[in-house]
Order: structure tokens, then sequence, then C-alpha cells
């Protein structure tokens, strides 16, 4: 087995239905606290696979991380779980302290006291493998190169100040315990399964609905894209070739103004299903306040995974885009589910 935490999130949940497409992969022991942003109906088309393992728990539990990893007896860990939303942090921090801090430690201690129990080959198979963001890294200025993995640690929003702490305790555990880890920094994803909070799904649902598309500030903040499908297929590699105690970066190498990302979903939704008053989708952008201490550019230099383990991203900025707007179409039942009355209590509390 593997132990997935947060798979019934956006990028866990994709990444476990992706795991189980391949019969040789181990199974999955799925452990998802299911808060907002958790959704088994993500999942429902593992509901009558022996192969998945969903646990409703907290990674921040220590007794029941100890009892999941002492029944199923992962060979690796894959951490998920967070709190992900830069403008939920911004509202509310405790949850990113408590989940993307304490719950990070947790595993980590759970996960070492485990791993001190095991020997020979299966010790030294083990991997932890965290998963991270490229906005620990700070703000970048129109002209500066891209985020290597030594650029400094500079998070701006509680969001990347949390997962940095994480990112530093994961770090930590190896240098003091050996502990088996590797790391990797993500772009901003992209693709099915989305929770509508974030801008791209935001921004599909919107228009279908008739409803203005909120482009915080000038839209001319910059963020690199990658579809989700590549950041699975690049924690694969990371996780099978990895070396111990590194991290990698990982993007798309597509650099986009937040104001063209929205102009070209409104263009493909121009085709793909027009407006009934012949007008474009363009016409429902409207500009708002712009996001406290808005980070204004981030940006991937993915080439340490592309030499070392020689992975790149299969989808184009214009090949993922158009799949995931025409996901989006195909799915009206997915969106219906997590369309909430939380997730309605929140667009109040953000666009009001
Ligand atoms: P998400 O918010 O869609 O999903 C997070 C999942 O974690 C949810 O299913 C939630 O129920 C679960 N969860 C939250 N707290 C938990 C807890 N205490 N115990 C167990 N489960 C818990 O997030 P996502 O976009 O899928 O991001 C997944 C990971 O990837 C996060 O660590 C995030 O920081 C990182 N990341 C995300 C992006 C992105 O663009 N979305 C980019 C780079 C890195
Ligand atoms: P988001 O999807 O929240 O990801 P992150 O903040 O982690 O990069 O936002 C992506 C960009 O889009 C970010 O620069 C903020 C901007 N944005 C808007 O302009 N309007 C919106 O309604 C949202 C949700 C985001």
């Amino acid at each position: 087995m593997i132990l997935v935490t947060g798979g019934a999130g956006f990028i866990g949940g994709n990444f476990v239905l992706d795991w189980l497409k391949d019969p040789s992969n181990e199974g999955i022991v799925n452990l998802d606290k299911l808060t907002y942003a958790g959704n088994l109906a993500t999942l429902e088309s593992l509901k009558d696979d022996p192969r998945h393992i969903f646990v409703h728990g907290d990674i921040g539990d220590e007794v029941l991380v100890a009892k999941l990893l002492k029944e199923h007896q992962p060979r690796a860990i894959v951490n998920f779980a967070a709190e992900s939303h830069v403008d939920r942090s911004i509202h509310g921090p405790a949850d990113f302290v408590s989940t993307n801090i304490v719950g990070t430690f947790n595993l980590l201690e759970c996960a070492r006291e485990y791993w001190n129990g095991l020997d020979g080959a299966e010790k030294k198979a083990f991997r932890f493998h965290h998963v991270s963001t490229d906005e620990v890294y700070g703000s970048l200025s129109a002209t500066d190169p891209a985020f290597t993995e030594t650029n400094s640690y500079e998070p701006n929003s509680p969001y990347s100040a949390s997962k940095a702490a994480s990112d530093h305790l994961v770090r930590a555990w190896f240098h003091t315990y050996d502990f088996p880890v590797v790391t990797t920094n993500c772009s901003n994803n992209y693709g099915p399964y989305h929770f509508p909070e974030k801008l791209i799904p935001l921004v599909i649902l919107n228009a279908l609905n008739g409803k203005p598309l909120p482009i915080y500030g000038d839209g001319q903040q910059i963020r690199d894209w990658l579809y989700v499908g590549d950041h699975c297929s690049a924690i694969r590699e990371v996780l099978a070739k990895g070396k111990l105690g590194e991290t990698y970066n990982i993007g798309g190498w597509n650099e986009k103004a937040n104001i063209d990302v929205v102009k070209t979903i409104c263009t493909i939704l121009d085709e793909l299903q027009p407006r009934l008053d012949g007008r474009s989708y363009i016409e429902q952008i409207t500009y708002v306040k712009d996001r406290p201490g808005h980070d204004r550019r981030y940006a991937i230099d993915a080439s340490k995974v592309e030499r070392e383990l020689g992975w790149r991203p299969a989808e184009t900025f214009d090949t993922g885009i158009r799949k995931t707007v025409q996901w989006y179409l195909d799915n009206p039942d997915w969106v219906e589910g997590v369309v909430s009355g939380s997730y309605r209590d929140w667009l109040q509390k953000q666009y009001s």
C-alpha cells in the first residue's frame, strides 16, 4: 500500500484516480478530513475498487495515524492534506497553522516511529513525499529569473508561510533523523475536480451562470500554470526516482497574467457554449479590490526535475485549459454537488 493524505481534494483526488488506473500500482489508503475542499464525489468511480481504502480522519490525529501505519504497513506516504486557499488564509489563518504545520509535524512523527520499526529492505525503500508549493519562495518582479530550488524562502501569505514551515520540518527530519523524505514545490495547478473558489474553476462557473468574473487589482499578476495530470506524473516520478532529502520544483513553463487566463477561458467558452445573446463572456469581466499582500509574479524553473529525472509536462496551457473547460461542461453533477450552502457563504464573504 501507499498512504495518501488529502486524497479527496483537487490534486490528491486526481493523484489517487491516476495511480489506480495502473493495475501494476499498489493499493491506496486515503486519509482525508473531508473539509469543505474534500469531496467523495471525486472518488465515486472507486467505490467498488478494493485497492482504494478511504479513511475519514485528520493527519493531526496521532492515534489514528499510528493505527493506520501499523495496520496497512505502507511503503510510502504522499502528503497532500492541507488548507490550500490563500484568500481563506487571510480571513482565518488558524486552520492553516493547525493542518499545514502541526498536522505535518504529527504525520512526520508518526511516520518516523513507524519507519524506525521497519527493517532491512523495507526501511531502505520507505519514502515520505511532501507536496508543497512555489508560493514559499515569495514574489518575483517582472525581470527576476524563475524560482530554482536554491531560492531563499520568503513566504508572504498565511498560507505560504504555513507551507514554508511544513517544508522546513520535513527538511529537518531528513537532516536530523535521516528520515527518508522528498519534497516537491509546484506552481498553480488547474484541471478536473478543482474546487470553484480558485481562479480557473470560479471563472468557468461564473461565466456559465451569467455572473461577474472577478479580477483582483489590475489583473497583471503572473502565475505559472500546470495541468494537474502533469503534477501527478511528476509526483510519481519523484516518488520513484527522487534523491532523498532533495527538493524538486515542478512547473508548466506557462507564465500567464491573470487577465489573459480569464480571457482565454472566455474565448473557449464563446466557442464551446456561446452565450444565448451572442455576446462574449469577456463582457462579464469585472475588476474588484485587490487581495491584501497579493504576490505579483511566480515562475518556476523546472529544469532540475527534467535534467535529473527526465520529467516534463505533457500539456501546454492551450491543450490543458481546453480540456479543463470541456470537463466542467461535461460534469454538471459534480459541480452541483460542491456548490453547497457553505460555498455560497464563502462567495458572499469574499466578493460582497
Ligand atoms: P485542496 O484544498 O483541494 O484539498 C486538500 C484536501 O486535504 C481536502 O480533501 C481536505 O479535506 C484535506 N484535508 C485538509 N485538512 C486535513 C487534515 N487536517 N487531515 C486530513 N485531510 C485534510 O488542495 P489541493 O489544491 O488539492 O492541494 C493539495 C496539496 O498541494 C496542498 O498541500 C497544497 O499546498 C499543494 N499545492 C497545491 C497547488 C494548487 O495549485 N492547488 C499548487 C502547488 C501545491
Ligand atoms: P488562486 O487560484 O486563488 O491561486 P493562488 O492565489 O494560490 O495563486 O488565484 C490565482 C490568481 O488569480 C491569483 O493571482 C489571485 C487571482 N484571483 C483573481 O484575480 N480573482 C479571483 O476571484 C481569484 C479566486 C483569484
